[in-house]
């Protein structure tokens, strides 16, 4: 999701920067707008740094190697397609030119071109905040629905005490998040998420593995993280980079990653069993490197153990088991029969044979299946989505577990 975030001039600018963090640490992408008085405080290039992207400053031609109209069309593309517009700090002046329709200015501008929601954060000194004018204005604003994260109260840099101290990023950050619909249902929640592959040894530098990138479990463990949940990740040798979690722990080795699972299960609340862990690996690990002259060598095999089988084992009472499983014939019968067999919460079936889907793609096409037969195919899309879904039903099934403690 998109946001654009508004800054008008005034001394709690500064602030905006850390508002910027907020909003990308729940995923949305920052578009940063700011006034020319703003820019007597703080300067574009510390948000075009924070946001990763240009700051506009201007109506026309102000970003670098731009022309005049190329700008104006890239600016005003930016109304079309955020999801929220957040003003922060408001001053007097731009509310006042908000309640009147007035755009003279690119932030003012984008506040009558778009048709995303509008919420505002004044800030100014407790004589401005407390005048008719202002007030008044405010109003109109509220009777359009433009969401207002009134200031608090407190000592202001003009040196007087009283309203209009810009409200703490952290309240205008959930003000964002609440009128964008985001929701913190995990919070509470302890997830422990299980991502990429294993690498099994053959010897000093051969190993036997797969091709997963690791990107459908870091999705699990990026949306659970956005969604309020603690987060842990046992991730395998992954070819992506791990969103930031509460920990992280890296393995190689389905033993390994056994072993770090186990560790963390007493407080895992939900376990979301993304990784593709090798089934078998080599019953013997060559200390040196097998030599070509040797003859090619017989491999024997033996399993790995059955995290999941163990995981299910041990579940404690409450606490939600999700697997995955990767199929490519008989995909919703063989993972209803892993289902039943280890008596999970919830498969998630992952026709690995389809273009799109499974391994080492950003979309994915699955199934979810349930205990008591219900069955739900999701269309091909974006691992991220496909974890939201995989989360809503966690969510539900939460529902069920506490009504039936009660
Ligand atoms: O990482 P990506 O490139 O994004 O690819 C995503 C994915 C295809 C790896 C993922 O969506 C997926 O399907 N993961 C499960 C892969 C797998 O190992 O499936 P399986 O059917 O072999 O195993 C069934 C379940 O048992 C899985 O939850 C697996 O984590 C678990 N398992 C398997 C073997 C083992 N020794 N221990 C286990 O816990």
């Amino acid at each position: 999701m998109r946001v654009a975030l508004g800054v008008s001039g005034g001394i709690a600018a500064y602030k905006a920067a850390e508002l910027v963090r907020l909003l990308q640490d729940k995923g949305l992408d920052v578009e940063v707008v700011m006034t020319r008085n703003a820019r007597e405080f703080i300067t574009p290039l510390t948000f075009a740094a924070l946001s990763g992207h240009k700051v506009i400053t201007g109506m026309f031609g102000e970003a670098q190697g731009s022309s005049n109209l190329e700008s104006a069309i890239e600016h005003i593309a930016v109304a079309q397609s955020i999801d929220a517009f957040v003003i922060a700090p408001a001053t007097a002046n731009v509310l006042a030119k908000m309640a009147h329709g007035i755009a003279d200015d690119f932030l003012t501008t984008l506040c009558l071109a778009t048709k995303a929601p509008l919420i505002v954060a004044p800030a100014m000194n407790v004589n401005m905040w407390e005048h008719a004018a202002t007030q008044e204005n405010l109003e109109t604003l509220r009777n359009r629905g433009v969401r207002v994260v009134d200031p608090g109260e407190g000592y202001l840099a003009c040196g007087m005490t009283g309203a209009g101290r810009l409200a703490s990023p952290e309240c205008i950050a959930q003000a964002v998040f609440e009128t964008l619909g985001l929701r913190e249902d995990l919070k509470g929640e302890t997830v422990l998420v299980t991502a990429g592959p294993t690498e099994e040894p053959l010897d000093a530098v051969r190993y036997i593995s797969n091709r997963s990138s690791g990107k459908m479990g870091y999705a699990l463990a990026e949306v659970s993280r956005r969604r309020g949940a603690r987060v842990l990740l046992v991730s395998g040798p992954a070819r992506t980079e791990p969103p930031a979690v509460a920990g992280l722990e890296r393995v190689r080795t389905a033993e390994e990653m056994a072993q770090a699972v186990f560790r963390h299960l007493e407080e895992a609340t939900v376990v979301l069993m993304a990784a593709a862990v090798a089934d078998f690996r080599p019953a013997e690990v060559s200390s040196g490197k097998i030599k070509k002259q040797q003859g090619a060598p017989v491999v024997k095999l033996e399993p790995t153990v059955d995290i999941l089988a163990e995981i299910a084992r041990r579940r404690r009472e409450a606490q939600l088991i999700v697997g995955f499983a990767a199929e490519a014939d008989h995909v919703v019968e063989n993972a209803a029969a892993k289902l039943r067999a280890k008596r999970l919460d919830l498969i998630v079936a992952n026709d690995v044979s389809q273009d799109g889907a499974g391994f080492d793609v950003d979309t994915n096409i699955v199934t979810l299946l349930f205990p008591d037969g219900r069955k739900k195919a999701l269309e091909k899309m974006r691992k991220l989505d496909v974890a939201n879904r995989v989360l809503d039903e966690v969510v539900e099934l939460r529902k069920r577990t506490v009504t039936s403690d009660k």
